[in-house]
């Protein structure tokens, strides 16, 4: 089996904490221990591109369970726990092609020997998997049944890759699951967040003027985390509705000009590039805190701080501070990567329960429906996402009331009035 990892040693620590992991997923176990006597994905090969993570190892132990051949590479250089590629390559014997910290050209060589070892379907996280297939083995296109995708930025790069009609199979836009985005992107990215800023920095957030740019999904969940924590919360926005939707929250709205003078903390979350830029960075004050959240690693721009800077320096694990040419300093967090994955684990198991769940349900639906599918980006059908919340719930030990026939009828005609 091949495999590249960084440290073998880690495997033991991995098992645990995989286990540890497991324990919070009862929707997926009971996925799994569903797959295991009915192998749906026999004879499939999956080869995934997700953070590689205790959760991303339970789905990967779902999919293998239930018949299918896979391979895992990283959807991102600092999110790969090492424990955990360590644990799934010589415990699980799944390959995995990860390692912390890899440089570019490690990152694309494990996306390709991911899928070198097979892709009936891929599974995506952010599409860098789906565009470097699309890009090296277009002869392959053809073969593949069809893929999923785990996040928002991906499912655009998706949406625009089928718009140009160059997207070469069907795929499931799994974050478009009201099971999805409703739960991982507001409450997991909310906790994690703000889990990642103080495992950084031990920084108090009550009392802080804590800007938020982008008021979405995950917006909405990390504004709420601090605020609650204590933080003045300054929400940066374009959409108008969103903006609205962030002052009848009772945050303050502004634009990114004027947050850049008051802010203490700042986290991108908008999935766009460029949100904080050099023009911003010149108005802060000394010692802020800047991160970001958002899939990809252009919302805060770099090429800016590093320019603007006379020195920089680690230091704190994951803080690296830039002494300005004005003397005031800028502590970047996690080198402007997902700083819920870069500087702690990303979201706990209990939220990612849901999304795997999707993930899972979403490859099997692939492989009975692919074949009536056109080349686009579809959504999982809300039975399905009907089904996990009841699970869910049913887990977590809720009950809840079901309409009786004469609601039904009622909710289902109009001629009933005053
Ligand atoms: N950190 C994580 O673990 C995690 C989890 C889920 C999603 N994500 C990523 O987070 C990003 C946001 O996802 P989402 O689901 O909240 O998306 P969303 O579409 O619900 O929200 C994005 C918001 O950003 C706003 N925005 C866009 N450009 C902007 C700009 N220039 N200035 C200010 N606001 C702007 C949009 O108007 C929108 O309200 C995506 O990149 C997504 O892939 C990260």
């Amino acid at each position: 089996m091949n495999y590249d990892i960084a440290d073998e040693s880690l495997t033991n620590k991995g098992v645990k904490r995989i286990k540890w992991a497991s324990d919070f997923m009862p929707v997926l176990k009971s996925i799994k221990e569903k797959y295991e006597k009915e192998k749906p994905l026999k004879g499939i090969f999956i080869a995934a591109c997700l953070h590689v993570t205790t959760e991303t190892a339970n789905l990967m132990r779902t999919l293998k369970a239930g018949g299918a051949e896979v391979a895992l590479c990283a959807s991102n250089p600092l999110s790969t726990q090492d424990d955990v590629a360590a644990a799934l390559a010589k415990e699980f014997e799944i390959p995995v092609f990860a390692k912390h910290g890899a440089d570019r050209d490690t990152y694309y060589s494990h996306i390709n020997s991911a899928l070198n070892s097979g892709h009936d379907i891929t599974m995506d996280d952010g599409a860098d998997l789906v565009s470097t297939l699309h890009n090296e083995y277009k002869s392959e296109l053809d073969k593949v049944i069809g893929g999923t995708e785990e996040t928002t930025t991906g499912v655009i790069r998706l949406r625009a890759m089928a718009k140009d009609g160059v997207l070469g199979y069907p795929v499931i836009a799994v974050n478009d699951s009201m099971t999805k985005y409703l739960f991982d992107n507001r409450y997991g990215t909310g906790q994690s967040t703000i889990d990642g800023i103080l495992r950084a920095t031990n920084y108090l957030i009550s009392g802080s003027n804590f800007v938020v740019f982008g008021f979405g999904w995950c917006g909405k969940g990390v504004a709420k985390r601090a605020s609650g924590m204590g933080a003045r919360v300054i929400v940066v926005e374009t959409d108008p509705i969103r903006a609205l939707e962030a002052v009848m929250e009772g945050y303050d709205v502004m634009p990114k000009r004027k947050a850049a003078e008051i802010g203490n903390v700042f986290i991108t979350v908008t999935g766009d590039k460029w949100i904080i830029t050099g023009e911003e960075m010149e108005k802060m004050k000394n010692n802020v805190i800047i991160g970001n959240s958002g899939h990809f690693n252009v919302e805060i721009k770099l090429e800016d701080l590093e320019e603007m800077s006379v020195s920089k320096e680690e230091v704190r694990e994951n803080v690296t501070q830039y002494k300005l040419k004005s003397g005031r300093s800028i502590n970047l967090l996690g080198g402007g990567r997902l700083v819920n994955l870069s500087c702690a684990e990303g979201h706990p198991a209990i939220v990612m329960d849901m999304s795997f769940a999707d993930q899972a349900n979403a490859a099997v639906y692939l492989t009975r429906e692919a074949d009536k599918m056109e080349k686009k980006v579809y959504t999982l059908p809300p039975e399905i996402d009907r089904e996990i919340a009841l699970l869910k719930l049913k887990t977590m030990g809720i009950e809840i009331d079901e309409l009786t026939e004469e609601q039904k009828k009622y909710l289902n005609s109009w001629g009933e009035g005053t």
